[in-house]
Protein backbone atom coordinates (compact mmCIF):
# COMPACT_ATOMS: atom_id res chain seq x y z
CA UNK A 1 0.00 0.00 0.00
CA UNK A 2 1.40 3.06 -1.07
CA UNK A 3 -0.38 5.78 0.64
CA UNK A 4 1.60 8.09 2.29
CA UNK A 5 -1.18 11.18 3.34
CA UNK A 6 -4.92 11.62 3.35
CA UNK A 7 -4.91 12.32 -0.07
CA UNK A 8 -3.86 9.52 -1.47
CA UNK A 9 -7.03 7.62 -0.58
CA UNK A 10 -9.38 7.31 -2.97
CA UNK A 11 -12.64 9.24 -1.71
CA UNK A 12 -10.13 12.32 -1.55
CA UNK A 13 -9.21 11.81 -4.75
CA UNK A 14 -6.20 9.15 -4.92
CA UNK A 15 -5.82 6.29 -6.89
CA UNK A 16 -8.26 3.27 -5.88
CA UNK A 17 -6.29 0.49 -4.05
CA UNK A 18 -7.65 -2.47 -5.24
CA UNK A 19 -8.84 -1.76 -8.73
CA UNK A 20 -10.81 -4.85 -9.27
CA UNK A 21 -12.69 -4.87 -6.79
CA UNK A 22 -12.50 -7.49 -3.48
CA UNK A 23 -15.67 -8.19 -2.25
CA UNK A 24 -17.64 -10.32 0.86
CA UNK A 25 -18.81 -12.58 -1.77
CA UNK A 26 -17.61 -16.16 -1.86
CA UNK A 27 -17.66 -16.78 -5.66
CA UNK A 28 -15.88 -20.02 -5.60
CA UNK A 29 -14.63 -21.46 -8.95
CA UNK A 30 -14.49 -25.02 -9.05
CA UNK A 31 -12.40 -26.61 -11.38
CA UNK A 32 -13.54 -26.00 -14.91
CA UNK A 33 -12.81 -29.19 -16.35
CA UNK A 34 -14.69 -31.07 -12.89
CA UNK A 35 -17.72 -28.89 -14.05
CA UNK A 36 -17.22 -29.67 -17.91
CA UNK A 37 -17.26 -33.36 -16.99
CA UNK A 38 -20.66 -33.38 -15.10
CA UNK A 39 -22.37 -31.34 -18.16
CA UNK A 40 -21.71 -33.69 -20.52
CA UNK A 41 -23.74 -36.04 -18.50
CA UNK A 42 -26.74 -34.42 -19.09
CA UNK A 43 -25.72 -33.10 -22.45
CA UNK A 44 -25.61 -36.87 -23.68
CA UNK A 45 -28.65 -37.64 -22.06
CA UNK A 46 -30.61 -34.57 -23.19
CA UNK A 47 -32.41 -34.01 -20.11
CA UNK A 48 -31.42 -30.41 -19.34
CA UNK A 49 -34.44 -29.84 -16.47
CA UNK A 50 -37.40 -31.73 -14.54
CA UNK A 51 -35.35 -33.66 -12.37
CA UNK A 52 -32.49 -34.67 -14.57
CA UNK A 53 -29.75 -36.84 -13.73
CA UNK A 54 -27.15 -33.88 -12.06
CA UNK A 55 -30.53 -33.13 -10.15
CA UNK A 56 -31.07 -36.25 -8.69
CA UNK A 57 -27.16 -36.91 -7.82
CA UNK A 58 -26.82 -33.52 -6.34
CA UNK A 59 -29.63 -34.42 -3.80
CA UNK A 60 -28.76 -38.01 -2.77
CA UNK A 61 -25.20 -36.06 -2.14
CA UNK A 62 -26.61 -33.29 -0.33
CA UNK A 63 -28.83 -35.46 1.83
CA UNK A 64 -25.86 -37.66 2.84
CA UNK A 65 -23.69 -34.99 3.75
CA UNK A 66 -26.45 -32.94 5.80
CA UNK A 67 -27.60 -36.35 7.63
CA UNK A 68 -30.83 -35.81 6.55
CA UNK A 69 -33.49 -38.31 4.43
CA UNK A 70 -34.54 -36.13 2.26
CA UNK A 71 -33.00 -33.41 0.22
CA UNK A 72 -35.41 -31.49 -2.55
CA UNK A 73 -33.64 -28.49 -4.96
CA UNK A 74 -34.50 -25.53 -5.81
CA UNK A 75 -34.48 -22.76 -8.57
CA UNK A 76 -33.01 -20.58 -5.63
CA UNK A 77 -32.97 -20.28 -1.53
CA UNK A 78 -35.74 -18.04 -1.45
CA UNK A 79 -38.31 -19.72 -3.56
CA UNK A 80 -37.46 -22.80 -1.17
CA UNK A 81 -38.03 -20.98 2.31
CA UNK A 82 -41.19 -19.41 0.63
CA UNK A 83 -42.17 -22.83 -0.34
CA UNK A 84 -41.49 -24.59 2.87
CA UNK A 85 -42.84 -22.17 4.76
CA UNK A 86 -45.99 -22.49 2.86
CA UNK A 87 -46.09 -26.11 3.74
CA UNK A 88 -45.37 -26.09 7.26
CA UNK A 89 -47.53 -23.14 8.81
CA UNK A 90 -50.26 -24.27 11.00
CA UNK A 91 -53.59 -23.64 9.01
CA UNK A 92 -55.61 -20.49 10.06
CA UNK A 93 -52.80 -18.79 12.09
CA UNK A 94 -50.77 -15.99 10.78
CA UNK A 95 -48.11 -15.24 12.57
CA UNK A 96 -44.18 -16.23 12.12
CA UNK A 97 -41.54 -15.49 14.50
CA UNK A 98 -38.59 -14.36 13.08
CA UNK A 99 -35.25 -12.69 13.83
CA UNK A 100 -35.08 -8.71 12.80
CA UNK A 101 -31.04 -8.43 12.21
CA UNK A 102 -30.55 -11.04 9.44
CA UNK A 103 -30.91 -11.39 5.64
CA UNK A 104 -32.29 -8.00 3.76
CA UNK A 105 -35.36 -10.00 2.30
CA UNK A 106 -36.63 -12.41 4.85
CA UNK A 107 -39.13 -10.60 6.16
CA UNK A 108 -40.71 -10.91 2.19
CA UNK A 109 -40.36 -14.42 2.19
CA UNK A 110 -42.61 -14.47 5.16
CA UNK A 111 -45.12 -12.37 3.35
CA UNK A 112 -44.72 -14.06 -0.19
CA UNK A 113 -46.25 -17.04 1.95
CA UNK A 114 -49.23 -15.39 2.83
CA UNK A 115 -48.27 -14.18 6.74
CA UNK A 116 -46.83 -11.98 9.06
CA UNK A 117 -43.38 -11.47 10.41
CA UNK A 118 -43.16 -10.84 13.86
CA UNK A 119 -39.51 -9.97 14.51
CA UNK A 120 -37.77 -10.87 18.25
CA UNK A 121 -34.98 -9.68 19.78
CA UNK A 122 -31.33 -11.37 19.27
CA UNK A 123 -28.68 -12.54 21.80
CA UNK A 124 -25.98 -10.30 22.20
CA UNK A 125 -23.00 -12.92 21.92
CA UNK A 126 -24.34 -15.25 19.53
CA UNK A 127 -25.83 -12.31 16.75
CA UNK A 128 -28.72 -15.09 16.87
CA UNK A 129 -32.55 -15.03 17.74
CA UNK A 130 -32.90 -14.75 21.67
CA UNK A 131 -34.60 -17.94 22.82
CA UNK A 132 -36.45 -16.03 25.70
CA UNK A 133 -37.98 -13.51 23.25
CA UNK A 134 -38.96 -16.03 20.72
CA UNK A 135 -40.89 -17.92 23.68
CA UNK A 136 -42.80 -14.80 24.93
CA UNK A 137 -43.57 -13.92 21.12
CA UNK A 138 -45.68 -17.11 21.26
CA UNK A 139 -49.67 -17.02 20.73
CA UNK A 140 -52.26 -18.42 20.21
CA UNK A 141 -51.52 -16.90 16.28
CA UNK A 142 -48.11 -17.92 15.77
CA UNK A 143 -48.21 -20.32 12.69
CA UNK A 144 -44.25 -21.34 12.54
CA UNK A 145 -40.59 -20.35 13.73
CA UNK A 146 -38.33 -19.14 11.22
CA UNK A 147 -34.56 -19.75 13.30
CA UNK A 148 -32.11 -18.03 11.00
CA UNK A 149 -28.40 -18.74 11.09
CA UNK A 150 -26.00 -15.67 11.90
CA UNK A 151 -23.58 -15.69 9.14
CA UNK A 152 -20.81 -16.82 11.87
CA UNK A 153 -21.37 -20.05 13.86
CA UNK A 154 -25.07 -21.15 14.52
CA UNK A 155 -27.92 -20.15 16.69
CA UNK A 156 -29.50 -22.00 19.47
CA UNK A 157 -30.93 -24.92 17.56
CA UNK A 158 -31.41 -27.58 19.94
CA UNK A 159 -33.05 -24.54 22.37
CA UNK A 160 -35.39 -23.56 19.48
CA UNK A 161 -36.34 -27.01 18.68
CA UNK A 162 -37.13 -27.83 22.30
CA UNK A 163 -39.62 -24.72 22.22
CA UNK A 164 -41.31 -25.95 19.08
CA UNK A 165 -41.71 -29.64 20.73
CA UNK A 166 -43.33 -28.49 23.80
CA UNK A 167 -45.24 -25.48 22.06
CA UNK A 168 -46.63 -27.37 19.20
CA UNK A 169 -45.68 -25.39 16.49
CA UNK A 170 -43.41 -26.14 13.47
CA UNK A 171 -39.88 -25.18 13.36
CA UNK A 172 -37.66 -24.12 10.00
CA UNK A 173 -34.25 -23.11 9.96
CA UNK A 174 -33.17 -20.73 7.49
CA UNK A 175 -29.60 -22.50 7.08
CA UNK A 176 -28.35 -20.33 4.02
CA UNK A 177 -25.34 -19.32 5.85
CA UNK A 178 -24.67 -22.71 7.95
CA UNK A 179 -23.66 -25.41 5.53
CA UNK A 180 -20.73 -26.69 6.77
CA UNK A 181 -21.29 -26.19 10.26
CA UNK A 182 -22.34 -28.93 13.71
CA UNK A 183 -24.25 -28.70 16.43
CA UNK A 184 -23.05 -30.81 18.99
CA UNK A 185 -21.44 -33.09 16.01
CA UNK A 186 -24.70 -33.22 14.35
CA UNK A 187 -24.77 -31.59 10.85
CA UNK A 188 -26.79 -28.81 10.18
CA UNK A 189 -29.26 -29.82 7.75
CA UNK A 190 -30.61 -32.70 9.93
CA UNK A 191 -32.62 -30.55 12.48
CA UNK A 192 -35.87 -29.11 13.05
CA UNK A 193 -38.85 -30.21 10.34
CA UNK A 194 -37.31 -28.81 7.71
CA UNK A 195 -33.73 -26.70 7.01
CA UNK A 196 -33.17 -24.22 3.68
CA UNK A 197 -29.99 -23.59 1.79
CA UNK A 198 -28.87 -21.41 -1.25
CA UNK A 199 -26.24 -22.63 -3.88
CA UNK A 200 -26.24 -18.71 -5.32
CA UNK A 201 -22.60 -18.07 -6.41
CA UNK A 202 -21.83 -15.77 -3.18
CA UNK A 203 -22.35 -18.94 -0.63
CA UNK A 204 -20.55 -22.09 0.33
CA UNK A 205 -21.48 -24.27 -2.43
CA UNK A 206 -21.82 -22.42 -5.58
CA UNK A 207 -24.31 -23.33 -8.60
CA UNK A 208 -24.71 -19.88 -10.00
CA UNK A 209 -28.18 -19.66 -8.75
CA UNK A 210 -29.89 -22.15 -6.72
CA UNK A 211 -31.74 -23.85 -3.34
CA UNK A 212 -32.38 -26.99 -1.33
CA UNK A 213 -34.74 -28.03 1.28
CA UNK A 214 -33.27 -30.66 3.63
CA UNK A 215 -36.05 -32.76 5.87
CA UNK A 216 -36.68 -35.90 7.76
CA UNK A 217 -40.77 -35.92 6.56
CA UNK A 218 -41.01 -37.80 3.91
CA UNK A 219 -44.74 -35.97 3.39
CA UNK A 220 -43.32 -32.86 3.34
CA UNK A 221 -40.63 -33.98 1.20
CA UNK A 222 -43.32 -35.13 -1.46
CA UNK A 223 -45.59 -31.74 -1.01
CA UNK A 224 -42.69 -29.89 -2.05
CA UNK A 225 -41.38 -31.74 -4.93
CA UNK A 226 -44.91 -31.42 -5.99
CA UNK A 227 -44.84 -27.62 -4.75
CA UNK A 228 -41.66 -26.71 -6.39
CA UNK A 229 -43.07 -28.10 -9.94
CA UNK A 230 -46.56 -26.00 -10.80
CA UNK A 231 -48.31 -29.13 -8.20
CA UNK A 232 -48.14 -31.38 -10.40
CA UNK A 233 -47.52 -35.20 -9.65
CA UNK A 234 -46.73 -37.85 -12.48
CA UNK A 235 -47.91 -36.51 -15.94
CA UNK A 236 -50.48 -33.97 -16.26
CA UNK A 237 -52.07 -34.53 -13.06
CA UNK A 238 -52.51 -31.24 -10.94
CA UNK A 239 -53.05 -32.18 -7.32
CA UNK A 240 -52.11 -29.16 -5.49
CA UNK A 241 -51.12 -25.23 -5.47
CA UNK A 242 -48.08 -24.96 -6.98
CA UNK A 243 -44.67 -22.74 -8.53
CA UNK A 244 -42.34 -23.01 -10.74
CA UNK A 245 -38.93 -23.36 -8.86
CA UNK A 246 -36.84 -26.01 -10.26
CA UNK A 247 -33.18 -26.39 -10.19
CA UNK A 248 -31.82 -27.16 -14.03
CA UNK A 249 -28.86 -29.06 -14.77
CA UNK A 250 -26.80 -26.72 -15.34
CA UNK A 251 -26.98 -25.17 -12.29
CA UNK A 252 -26.57 -29.12 -10.67
CA UNK A 253 -23.31 -29.75 -12.43
CA UNK A 254 -21.78 -26.08 -11.08
CA UNK A 255 -22.85 -27.04 -7.56
CA UNK A 256 -21.85 -30.36 -7.93
CA UNK A 257 -18.32 -29.41 -8.88
CA UNK A 258 -18.02 -27.02 -6.25
CA UNK A 259 -19.33 -29.87 -3.97
CA UNK A 260 -16.51 -31.71 -4.99
CA UNK A 261 -14.44 -28.69 -3.80
CA UNK A 262 -15.96 -27.59 -0.76
CA UNK A 263 -12.88 -29.99 1.84
CA UNK A 264 -10.49 -27.87 0.50
CA UNK A 265 -12.27 -24.91 0.28
CA UNK A 266 -12.57 -25.04 3.69
CA UNK A 267 -9.17 -25.06 4.00
CA UNK A 268 -8.68 -22.36 1.99
CA UNK A 269 -11.18 -20.21 4.04
CA UNK A 270 -9.18 -21.54 7.31
CA UNK A 271 -6.12 -19.86 6.45
CA UNK A 272 -7.25 -16.64 5.42
CA UNK A 273 -9.32 -16.01 8.55
CA UNK A 274 -6.23 -17.17 10.53
CA UNK A 275 -4.50 -14.39 8.39
CA UNK A 276 -6.93 -12.26 8.98
CA UNK A 277 -6.89 -13.26 13.26
CA UNK A 278 -3.19 -12.45 12.64
CA UNK A 279 -3.09 -9.24 11.39
CA UNK A 280 -6.55 -7.47 13.05
CA UNK A 281 -4.95 -8.51 16.98
CA UNK A 282 -3.08 -5.04 16.60
CA UNK A 283 -6.04 -3.08 15.51
CA UNK A 284 -7.78 -1.00 18.09
CA UNK A 285 -11.17 -0.58 18.26
CA UNK A 286 -11.98 -3.90 15.45
CA UNK A 287 -12.78 -7.29 16.62
CA UNK A 288 -12.80 -9.90 14.60
CA UNK A 289 -15.59 -12.43 15.56
CA UNK A 290 -14.35 -15.61 16.41
CA UNK A 291 -15.69 -18.88 14.76
CA UNK A 292 -16.70 -21.67 16.97
CA UNK A 293 -13.81 -24.24 16.71
CA UNK A 294 -15.41 -26.62 18.93
CA UNK A 295 -17.56 -27.72 16.19
CA UNK A 296 -16.97 -27.20 12.64
CA UNK A 297 -16.95 -24.17 10.72
CA UNK A 298 -16.92 -23.18 7.04
CA UNK A 299 -14.75 -20.06 7.74
CA UNK A 300 -16.11 -18.25 4.67
CA UNK A 301 -17.11 -15.46 6.73
CA UNK A 302 -15.15 -12.20 8.37
CA UNK A 303 -17.38 -10.32 10.85
CA UNK A 304 -15.94 -7.58 12.39
CA UNK A 305 -17.26 -5.62 15.56
CA UNK A 306 -16.39 -1.68 16.02
CA UNK A 307 -16.08 -0.85 19.65
CA UNK A 308 -15.52 3.27 20.88
CA UNK A 309 -11.80 3.05 20.28
CA UNK A 310 -11.69 2.58 16.29
CA UNK A 311 -11.80 6.44 15.44
CA UNK A 312 -14.34 6.48 12.67
CA UNK A 313 -17.87 5.70 12.06
CA UNK A 314 -18.92 2.55 11.10
CA UNK A 315 -20.55 4.03 7.94
CA UNK A 316 -17.60 6.05 7.18
CA UNK A 317 -15.38 3.39 7.47
CA UNK A 318 -17.13 1.29 4.64
CA UNK A 319 -17.32 4.76 2.62
CA UNK A 320 -13.86 5.09 2.43
CA UNK A 321 -12.83 1.25 2.31
CA UNK A 322 -15.73 1.14 -0.53
CA UNK A 323 -14.23 3.94 -2.37
CA UNK A 324 -11.03 1.89 -2.44
CA UNK A 325 -12.52 -1.19 -4.19
CA UNK A 326 -12.90 -2.94 -1.22
CA UNK A 327 -16.55 -4.00 -0.65
CA UNK A 328 -16.63 -3.96 2.65
CA UNK A 329 -20.93 -3.98 3.49
CA UNK A 330 -22.55 -3.57 6.76
CA UNK A 331 -23.82 -6.16 8.67
CA UNK A 332 -27.81 -6.80 8.07
CA UNK A 333 -28.75 -3.17 8.48
CA UNK A 334 -31.04 -1.55 8.67
CA UNK A 335 -32.48 -3.99 10.84
CA UNK A 336 -35.89 -5.49 9.42
CA UNK A 337 -38.04 -3.99 12.55
CA UNK A 338 -36.94 -0.44 11.55
CA UNK A 339 -38.02 -0.79 7.68
CA UNK A 340 -40.99 0.57 6.13
CA UNK A 341 -42.56 -2.77 4.29
CA UNK A 342 -45.74 -2.52 1.97
CA UNK A 343 -47.63 -5.71 3.99
CA UNK A 344 -48.07 -5.92 7.46
CA UNK A 345 -45.42 -7.05 9.97
CA UNK A 346 -45.03 -6.93 13.88
CA UNK A 347 -42.57 -4.79 15.22
CA UNK A 348 -41.28 -3.77 18.54
CA UNK A 349 -38.84 -2.05 20.18
CA UNK A 350 -35.82 -4.80 19.67
CA UNK A 351 -32.81 -2.47 21.56
CA UNK A 352 -29.90 -5.37 20.95
CA UNK A 353 -30.73 -5.86 17.57
CA UNK A 354 -30.36 -1.87 16.80
CA UNK A 355 -26.99 -1.77 18.69
CA UNK A 356 -25.94 -4.86 16.85
CA UNK A 357 -26.61 -3.39 13.48
CA UNK A 358 -24.91 -0.04 13.76
CA UNK A 359 -21.45 -1.86 14.71
CA UNK A 360 -20.75 -4.70 12.82
CA UNK A 361 -19.25 -5.09 9.26
CA UNK A 362 -18.11 -7.93 6.85
CA UNK A 363 -14.94 -7.78 5.73
CA UNK A 364 -13.29 -9.03 2.15
CA UNK A 365 -13.47 -12.69 1.97
CA UNK A 366 -14.00 -15.66 -0.36
CA UNK A 367 -11.76 -17.36 -3.44
CA UNK A 368 -11.17 -14.31 -5.39
CA UNK A 369 -9.37 -12.65 -2.26
CA UNK A 370 -6.01 -13.35 -1.94
CA UNK A 371 -3.22 -13.52 0.85
CA UNK A 372 -1.81 -10.08 -0.66
CA UNK A 373 -4.90 -8.72 -0.78
CA UNK A 374 -5.87 -9.26 2.80
CA UNK A 375 -2.68 -7.54 3.84
CA UNK A 376 -3.24 -4.49 1.93
CA UNK A 377 -6.76 -4.28 3.04
CA UNK A 378 -5.71 -4.13 6.56
CA UNK A 379 -2.60 -2.34 5.96
CA UNK A 380 -5.50 0.09 4.70
CA UNK A 381 -7.29 0.07 7.94
CA UNK A 382 -3.77 0.80 10.10
CA UNK A 383 -3.12 4.15 7.61
CA UNK A 384 -7.37 5.15 8.63
CA UNK A 385 -6.66 5.01 12.03
CA UNK A 386 -3.50 6.69 12.41
CA UNK A 387 -4.61 9.52 10.45
CA UNK A 388 -7.64 9.06 11.21
CA UNK A 389 -8.07 12.88 12.82
CA UNK A 390 -7.17 14.41 9.59
CA UNK A 391 -9.38 12.25 7.91
CA UNK A 392 -12.29 12.77 9.99
CA UNK A 393 -11.88 16.85 9.55
CA UNK A 394 -11.54 16.33 5.77
CA UNK A 395 -14.60 14.35 5.64
CA UNK A 396 -16.45 17.30 7.37
CA UNK A 397 -15.59 19.17 4.10
CA UNK A 398 -17.08 16.90 1.97
CA UNK A 399 -20.47 17.05 3.77
C1 LIG B 1 -29.71 -15.88 5.00
C2 LIG B 1 -30.27 -15.94 3.60
N1 LIG B 1 -31.44 -16.54 3.38
C3 LIG B 1 -31.95 -16.64 2.14
C4 LIG B 1 -31.30 -16.12 1.04
C5 LIG B 1 -31.91 -16.25 -0.33
O1 LIG B 1 -31.17 -17.15 -1.12
P1 LIG B 1 -31.14 -17.01 -2.72
O2 LIG B 1 -30.27 -15.87 -3.07
O3 LIG B 1 -30.61 -18.32 -3.20
O4 LIG B 1 -32.56 -16.80 -3.17
C6 LIG B 1 -30.08 -15.46 1.23
C7 LIG B 1 -29.38 -14.85 0.10
O5 LIG B 1 -28.45 -14.08 0.19
C8 LIG B 1 -29.54 -15.36 2.54
O6 LIG B 1 -28.36 -14.74 2.79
Amino acid sequence: MNKKNIYDLAIFGGEVTFSKPISTSNLVKPSIQNFLEYSKIFYQEQRFTNDGPLVKLLETRLAKFHGSMYCITFANGFWSLVSSIKLLALPNRSEVLMPSLTYRRLADVVAWAGLTPKFCEINEETLSIDLKSVENGISSKTALILGAHPIINTCDVIGLCELSRQNKIPILFDSVESVYETVNNLKVGSFGDAECFSLHASKLINGFEGGYVTTNDHNLANQLRIFRGFGFYGQDNIVSFGINSKLNEIHAAMALASFDDLENQVLRNKKKYRQYQNLLADIKGLKLKKFNETDKSSFKNILVEIDNNWPLERDETIKILNAEGALVRSYYHPALHTRKFNFPVISGKLPITEKLSKNHMLFPCGDQVSDDQIETFVQLLNFIQMFSNEIKLELECLK
